[in-house]
């Protein structure tokens, strides 16, 4: 007997547990961050059996629908989009399908789209919501901020200094460009490692989300000082010399008047 992989599945979950539901699941992330202005893609998927598991009947998908902050979802709850219905909200784009797929797409993001969405399908006589929702963040853009492994912003020659690009959005930019007094480096990713500093390193570092290209930090200031431990023992040795010359005079003059008190003695007596 033949059998296609869809087939298969289907028979691997007709053969689960009784009672459980493993046939129904909406697959998406947790939370979404979108640059305000931009346009966000959604993944998501979704399963479920594709005939009942008692009686046999085909399933089809009959209805997809998209709502934002709600638990169920189901029925006339607001929603940016539903496949039943011409749609309410044209910058929420349905790229999914009725079999698996439930991909959504926001087009121009504004602030006021941040919300936790949820994905609901359902079939003749039985719907299916996706749990948890995808948290929608939007973001400015203008958190984006250099951090450093260090709290001052002098440091020693030969040191070391880690700084990082972070952002409300840096979960989906892991491509960061970073800056010396607006020259582009050719370091790229969340994190730029500094060590051996010299002076050449002196100046004011800068990173920028290349998704979104001008989204820029503001400028983190780098100071590398002369090593001071060098200035130390110079004048460690400096102090030592002014004190045995110091010392020299002390005795000598100590010798001096012992010498003129000792002929003064001889003289009286
Ligand atoms: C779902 O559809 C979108 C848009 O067409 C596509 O980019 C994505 O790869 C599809 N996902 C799956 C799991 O097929
Ligand atoms: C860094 O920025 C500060 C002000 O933000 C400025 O005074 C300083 O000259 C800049 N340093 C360099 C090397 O450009």
């Amino acid at each position: 007997m033949k059998m296609n992989p869809w087939t298969l599945s289907v028979l691997l979950l007709l053969a689960g547990p009784l009672g459980a539901d493993p046939g129904w699941h909406v697959e998406y992330p947790d939370s979404f961050c979108v640059v305000e202005g931009s346009t966000a893609t959604i993944p998501c998927s979704f399963t479920h059996p594709k005939v009942h598991r008692r009686t046999g009947v085909v399933l089809p998908v009959q209805r997809v629908v998209w709502c934002p902050d709600h638990e169920i979802c189901h029925g006339t709850t607001p929603n940016v989009y539903d496949s039943s219905n011409v749609r309410a909200d044209s910058r929420f784009l349905y790229l999914g399908d009725l079999v698996r797929n439930c991909t959504l797409k926001i087009i121009k993001t504004v602030k006021q789209d941040a919300a936790t969405y949820r994905f609901r399908f359902e079939t003749n006589g039985r719907g299916y919501t996706g749990p948890i929702g995808v948290r929608v963040r939007v973001t400015d853009g203008e958190d984006v901020k250099v951090r450093s492994s260090v709290t001052d912003h002098v440091v020693k020659e030969g040191g070391q200094v880690t700084l990082t690009c972070t952002s409300a959005c840096s979960f989906h930019q892991l491509d960061v460009h970073w800056y010396r007094n607006c020259h582009a480096l050719s370091d790229t990713g969340p994190a730029l490692h500094l060590s051996g500093l010299t002076n050449d390193d002196t100046g004011n570092y800068t990173c920028s989300l290349d998704s979104s290209g001008q989204k820029t930090s503001a400028p983190w200031s780098l100071l590398v000082v002369e090593d001071e431990g060098f200035h130390w023992s110079v004048h460690l040795k400096v102090a030592v010399v002014k004190g045995v010359v110091l010392a020299v005079l002390l005795l000598l003059l100590a010798g001096a008047v012992f010498a003129k008190w000792c002929s003064n003695k001889t003289k009286h007596i």
